[in-house]
């Protein structure tokens, strides 16, 4: 890349918390054919050439493992080139110098927001000549303090429009490394929807609350006139509590502010370097009297293509469904994310290995995830042990099961939805060291003992007084996911024609000690990962008492983090079908449905996050968008509607149209851009029967009541006469 030839440049005198703007005056010595800059920072940064700005990602340079990694954007400028230049860029402390994460109170924080504030840029200009001149950053660049006073993650932007940038001084070389840099790999992060205010409310307390009518993350813009001085701040919400009041004690210890500073007259503002979760903003003060077309909320997250859709005879169901694709969408901002509001917004290992087959259905991720694993890879510990989150900003942490196994799970998926190899191969050492690192770290031969782990993660069948952890037994689980991942670095090998004998004998091993330790099952999560990761000798068996244990809880499910992705893939699968779609509908607690019934407009994090009385599990550890538990619609593309591919089908090669339809919905339709092309699925119920429509663009194996059939590309209608009738 060119742009290493520039020199990495920084202030020379500190400006505390106020954004920096760099700029470069430049003359176009004769007519230009085409310009690019090439750029990146320490921190987000945003460019403007002669006052207009340079592309429209937002956020840029994301967020990678930055000390390994530092990904380079490449713009196309030529349009915004004149005769004589002034090249600027703001930069922002970003998730490179906020405070991450917010519990952290032995120095992370301060170390990360002591980091240096730095800038990288390589302009290239090709004259129609032939000739060609390059702009580098270096001490003929300046900066001035901007009108951002103050941007980071968690507490939100300060800008006063009055400030004027004017106080140019030179700017100094920075000692930083240049082996990091890389060219642009995930998909860039954009603005991508709009959203108008719903409702302005005057709420029982005297507050002045916009309801924008669906959670966001990303920023508000908004339009006012003002004169000099005055003052807008508000701050953000995703619910309004049992009173009908602002609440954001949930954000913890982020703020999620904004303050702005009007300038004289008519202006437009986002903020530029942060971003919040939220339905709701707080009008603290406001310039006049507000309207509603005053304000815009703003979705940023990554650019990824709509892949997938479903729609149901129950309008709730639905509006889960669009709770599901909002959890994603305000999760995946170049990470995936646990939660985009609090003091956290972190990428979660264990919550991504959990929803990545969703993921893979809804949106075209295969781009967003390629980056992220390169990025848990450069942080696996030197004995290959996969932190809890990626890019690893805890450092110390040890590795959890379950979120470690992002590190096989998730590439065996995406090569598995989208079938190209090329992921497996990128990833296959990191994979192998995760699964190498636990035979070093386990108390037991062949098994996951000892350690500390993260459980069924907010399951809900911890012994009374209750952890998070649940009450599956953690070597159980730690076993199980050893096996699992084993099984699939050996499936990965396989792929990549290598001699996996060696861990395919781990694997029996693995195999034949969990049976050993653990031959009977405690939980409901403990017998969805013997079926489910083939570790139950007695499968059928297995998911019988699973069916008897959840009808015997009253047709409840128990389960957390780690039993719920795969509870109704175990039910289904042994002939429990309508018991999983018993739990799917149920619109009491705890259950996917009793959410929407509260309003929910993204998934949350917690079965109860807002109780029947409508007063809040807890203030301290409750998101109300966690694409976690969104997981189960991978159940409704793959089982209910039935699309789903043999695994040796990769990339739906053939496609196995095993459909399992219910009265209680009515009909259901589910459309997905596969890599093949669009496959389309809809069944209807009806008094004698159930219509099934398939259009297929490739091979199908139809497995239908009636028998099991293949059937060429097209279009089919089947018909199955209820038994009954
Ligand atoms: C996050 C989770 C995460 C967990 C680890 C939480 O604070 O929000 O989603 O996986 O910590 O147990």
């Amino acid at each position: 890349m060119e742009i290493k030839k520039a020199q990495w440049i920084t202030l020379a005198r500190d400006m505390g918390d106020i954004c920096p703007v760099f700029r470069r005056i430049f003359a176009a010595k004769k007519s230009v054919e085409k310009a690019e800059l090439e750029i990146t920072a320490l921190g987000v940064y945003e460019a403007e050439l002669n006052g207009k700005r340079v592309g429209d990602f937002v956020l840029a340079p994301g967020w990678t493992s930055y000390e390994h990694r530092l990904q380079v954007q490449t713009y196309d400028i030529s349009e915004l080139l004149s005769q004589s230049n002034e090249l600027r860029v703001t930069v922002g402390r970003g998730w490179f110098r906020s405070p991450m994460p917010g519990w952290d109170n032995d120095g992370m924080k301060k170390q990360r927001m002591d980091q240096p504030c730095g800038l990288i840029a390589l302009l290239r200009i090709g004259y129609t000549d032939g000739t060609e001149e390059t702009i580098l950053t270096d001490a003929a660049w300046e900066a001035s303090e901007s009108p951002t006073l103050f941007s980071e993650i968690y507490d939100g932007e300060t800008c006063d429009a009055r400030v004027v940038p004017g106080s140019w001084q030179k700017v100094k070389a920075l000692d930083w490394s240049k082996d990091i840099l890389i060219p642009q790999e995930g998909e860039e992060i954009r603005e991508m929807e709009r959203g108008a205010v719903r409702e302005i409310i005057r709420t029982p307390a005297g507050e002045t609350v916009l309801d924008f009518g669906q959670e966001v993350t990303g920023w508000v813009e908004f339009t006012v006139n003002a004169h000099a001085g005055a003052l807008v701040h508000f701050n953000h919400g995703e619910v309004l509590d049992n009173h009908g009041n602002f609440y954001n004690e949930n954000y913890r210890g982020a703020k999620a502010e904004v303050r702005y500073t009007c300038k004289e007259g008519k202006q437009t503002w986002r903020p530029r370097f942060t971003f919040f979760g939220f339905r709701y903003i707080h009008l603290i003060s406001w310039p006049g009297e507000p309207k509603p077309e005053d304000f815009t909320a703003v979705a940023v997250y990554s650019d990824m293509k709509r892949t997938g859709w479903l729609k149901s005879g129950d309008p709730l169901l639905n509006r889960f469904f669009s709770n599901v694709t909002w959890g994603q969408r305000g999760n995946f901002l170049d990470v995936p994310t646990d939660c985009p509001q609090r003091d956290e917004r972190l990428g979660w290992t264990g919550d991504a290995e959990v929803f990545v087959k969703t993921a893979t259905y809804f949106y075209d991720v295969e781009r967003f995830f390629k980056k992220w694993l390169r990025d848990l890879a450069a942080d696996q510990f030197p004995d290959g042990g996969v932190g809890s989150v990626a890019p690893n900003v805890l450092k110390k942490d040890k590795p959890s099961a379950a979120w470690g196994d992002a590190a096989t799970i998730c590439p065996w998926q995406i090569y598995q939805t989208y079938g190209d190899k090329a992921v497996l191969a990128d990833q296959f050492d990191s994979m192998k060291k995760w699964v190498d690192s636990i035979g070093s770290a386990t108390a037991t031969p062949d098994l996951w003992t000892g350690g500390t782990h993260f459980g069924d993660w907010l399951s809900l069948d911890a012994a009374e007084g209750g952890d998070r952890k649940g009450g599956s037994r953690p070597d159980f689980i730690a076993s199980a996911y050893y096996a699992h991942s084993t099984a699939l670095v050996v499936k990965a090998g396989k792929l990549l024609g290598k001699d996996m004998s060696e861990y395919e004998a781990l694997h029996e091993r693995i195999v034949a000690a969990f049976r050993q330790a653990f031959p009977t099952y405690l939980t409901q999560t403990e017998h969805v990962l013997a079926v489910h990761f083939r570790l139950a000798e007695n499968p059928q068996k297995t998911a019988d008492a699973l069916a008897e244990m959840v009808v015997k809880a009253g047709i409840q499910l128990r389960t957390g983090f780690v039993g719920t992705p795969y509870l109704l893939h175990v039910l289904t699968d042994y002939g429990h079908a309508d018991l999983a779609w018993s739990l799917l509908l149920r619109r009491e607690y705890p259950g996917w449905l009793y959410p929407v019934t509260k309003g929910a407009t993204t998934v949350w994090e917690r079965w109860n996050g807002i109780k029947e009385d409508g007063s809040f599990e807890t203030a301290s550890m409750n998101s109300f968008n966690h694409y976690a538990y969104g997981a189960v619609a991978d159940w409704v593309f793959e089982q209910a509607a039935g699309l789903r591919h043999g695994e040796e089908q990769a990339g739906f090669a053939e496609l196995i149209y095993a459909p399992h339809p219910d009265e209680r919905v009515g009909w259901l339709q589910a459309k997905l851009n596969t890599r093949r092309g669009p496959v389309s699925a809809y069944w209807q119920w009806e008094r004698d029967g159930v219509r099934y429509e398939l259009d297929t663009p490739m091979p199908a194996l139809i497995r239908l009541p009636g028998g099991e059939r293949k059937v060429e590309p097209g279009a089919y209608t089947f018909w199955e006469k209820h038994p009954e009738a």
